[in-house]
């Protein structure tokens, strides 16, 4: 494969996976590269659909093979949500700290403490014909958010089999485990083989 283009802004997740491909030899096109500063809405109802969304659309403005991904933590206390909505339910808090107090809240209260990250990642390489790959990190909610490292919902995350949040992680180790790294490895699987 010569080109492919990863349909993200993401400053932090562009360098990620700019790393993990020079590790490959596969070149890699951001939206900056090809000054390509429009997106579509991201109103699909799973992970899944959302990164197809965002693939077909780059595929079909540049007609270079295109991957994007998205993801989101599910929680058992709230239903198994916010999932796609995972930022927006973050940003409607007055804080971080409150929309945390309020998920740590709901856990005690139902008891029940199991929770998810999920990726979605869509590789469109012809009209209308994607694939995807999926990843996955099984864990609980803390009974307090804790640790500096990561982003997001990091610091209220225990991976399953672990004693210490996501955010308690260096990157590195987070990376080895992340929902994020088990599709792009995935991904990258497919594109090299
Ligand atoms: P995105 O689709 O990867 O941009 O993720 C959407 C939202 O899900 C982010 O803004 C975070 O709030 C949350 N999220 C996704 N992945 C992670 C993660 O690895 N750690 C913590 N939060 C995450």
């Amino acid at each position: 494969m010569g080109q492919l283009l990863f349909f993200s802004n993401n400053k932090n997740k562009i360098i990620e996976i700019r790393k993990i491909f020079k590790k490959f030899n596969l070149k890699l096109l951001s939206l900056r590269d090809l000054d390509i500063s429009d997106e579509p809405a991201e109103n699909g109802r799973t992970f899944e659909e959302n990164a197809k969304i965002k693939s077909d659309f780059g595929f079909n403005k540049t007609g270079i093979p295109c991957f994007a991904d998205d993801s989101g933590i599910c929680i058992e206390a709230l239903n198994w949500k916010p999932g796609v909505l995972s930022k927006r339910f973050l940003n409607d808090f007055k804080s971080t700290e409150s929309c945390f107090r309020s998920i740590i809240k709901s856990t005690k209260k139902t008891l029940k403490l199991k929770a998810y990250f999920k990726t979605s990642i869509s590789l469109t390489v012809k009209d209308n014909q994607n694939l995807i790959f999926n990843g996955k990190i099984d864990g609980k909610i803390s009974v307090q958010a804790k640790g500096g490292f990561g982003f997001g919902y990091d610091p209220i995350f225990i991976p399953k089999n672990y004693n210490k949040t996501l955010a308690e992680l260096s990157t590195k180790e987070k990376n080895e485990i992340s929902h994020r790294s088990i599709a792009v490895t995935k991904l990258i699987n497919f594109l090299i083989n």
